[in-house]
């Protein structure tokens, strides 16, 4: 079977190298890959939001699969496009993909479905957005519509914040059409928890919960990243909680889709946040997240392959999904000065015992070495039956792979740990 992943960064790395655990994948091409994925895969320089070019070369290669992972293709419509060169394909529709494309149909989806989430505004004008604010209550929320590299969302302290957010999103056009409307939301409190789950829009069978970490300093200081490491299980993530997501969450957003005529399938990830009065729902994405995947991946006893077809070919109620006890954990090494600028093409070093653990990001290849290309390099990971356990492996391994200018967060897993311990 050959098989296509588009996208090029840990996750993908992730899904490849679970992918090539089944026999039948005896092909797996990523377009456009990275340098460390060239290990795994066959790269190709084509882009994952260049949708004639992805169908052009899926039919070129005779692909039998594609897994779509990152968002812009999936929400520019390329399994649609796949799909319509008779390509069977993992992730939703462009239909359905909208749960993340724009945050103003997801919290009108809650709305009315009774789904919890933050209370929440929508504003197409910034002048009726800035008079809103003068009686708004804050902490607030301010949020861009469409997707913004994971960069569109501000949590204001104060209303002058939340002001100047606006003006960046609606005037300044930080994210060109993405900003055309907003959303002000209630802020809420609590341990977050990300939740990735398979669904063929009937059944949806949820993986191992996880923690990001998505400040670039300890002790969750500095400016937000795309994740700077992640653990699982999530210890806040109880099975009390699990349950009541499945019931006020999961399903009802499921069949709201569903309902809507917009049937998901593929990977739904749940940003929740649990609040004093439950879970609540902070975002939706409509693939899997990453550095989530990097995590969960790993603790995934059954086959990734099978459970895909399973997924796309609408029979996961008769697909096995186990995870593995244990727990994992991904420390992400960075580029020095990420997300701000950095200096990049350092030449990387990974033992070779290791490689299997490592899920590389933003590397390319250079006179056959592997050299730093990107602000999030790689993620080193590790699983162990505690996390405790899990954490001090990622971290002894994290210490032996090296590039110059190297940093990386010395708290992954900290606060999971305190919660273990009650404290
Ligand atoms: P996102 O880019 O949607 O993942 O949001 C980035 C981060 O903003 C989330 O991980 C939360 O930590 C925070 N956030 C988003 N919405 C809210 C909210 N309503 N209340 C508090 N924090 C939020
Ligand atoms: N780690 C968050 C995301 O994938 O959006």
């Amino acid at each position: 079977m050959k098989i296509l992943v588009v996208g090029g960064g840990g996750r993908e790395h992730a899904i490849i190298k679970k992918l090539k655990e089944n026999p039948a994948a005896e092909k797996i091409y990523a377009l456009p890959g990275n340098g460390g994925i060239a290990e795994d895969a066959e790269c190709a320089a084509i882009g994952a939001k260049d949708l004639e070019g992805i169908v052009r070369f899926a039919r070129e290669k005779g692909i039998d699969y594609a897994v779509v992972a990152p968002d812009d293709p999936l929400v520019l419509g390329c399994v649609d496009a796949l799909e319509a060169a008779g390509i069977p394909c993992f992730g939703p529709r462009r239909n359905a993909a909208i749960i993340e494309g724009s945050k103003v149909f997801s919290k009108f989806l809650m709305k009315k479905y009774g789904i919890p989430t933050a209370a929440f505004e929508v504003f197409d004008d910034p002048a009726a957005a800035l008079s809103y604010l003068d009686s708004a209550p804050v902490p607030t929320v301010v949020k861009a519509d469409g997707l913004a590299l994971g960069k569109g969302v501000t949590v204001a302290m104060t209303r002058d914040e939340a002001r100047a957010a606006v003006r960046e999103i609606m005037e300044d056009r930080k994210f060109g059409d993405s900003g055309s409307r907003i959303v002000i939301e209630e802020y809420l409190e609590g341990p977050e928890v990300s939740v990735l789950a398979f669904t063929d829009g009937e059944t949806v069978v949820p993986m191992v919960s996880s923690m990001d970490h998505k400040r670039a300093g300890d002790g969750d200081t500095g400016p937000n990243t795309g994740g700077m490491g992640t653990i699982a299980p999530n210890p806040f993530y109880t099975e009390a909680v699990a349950d009541t997501c499945m019931r006020t969450i999961f399903l009802p957003t499921v069949r709201a889709m569903r309902a809507e005529g917009r049937e998901f399938r593929g990977c739904l990830y749940f940003g929740l946040m649990i609040t004093r009065d439950g879970p609540k729902v902070i975002e939706y994405n409509c693939r899997f997240g990453d550095p989530e995947t990097q995590v969960v991946l790993p603790l995934l006893e059954s086959d990734l392959l099978d459970i895909m077809r399973a997924v796309t070919e609408g029979r996961l109620k008769d697909c096995p999904v186990r995870f593995r006890p244990g727990a994992c954990c991904c420390v992400v090494l960075a580029s020095r000065g990420y997300p701000g600028a950095y200096e990049k093409g350092f030449e990387i070093t990974v033992p070779a015992e290791i490689r299997d653990a490592v899920y590389v990001a933003g590397a390319a290849r250079r006179d056959g070495k592997l050299v730093t290309s990107g602000g999030r390099v790689l993620g080193v990971t590790a699983t162990a039956d505690t996390l405790e356990d899990a954490v001090a492996k990622a971290y002894a391994r994290a210490e032996t792979v090296r590039f110059e200018n190297r940093f990386y967060r010395r708290d992954i897993g900290a606060r999971a740990l305190k919660a273990l311990r009650g404290e």
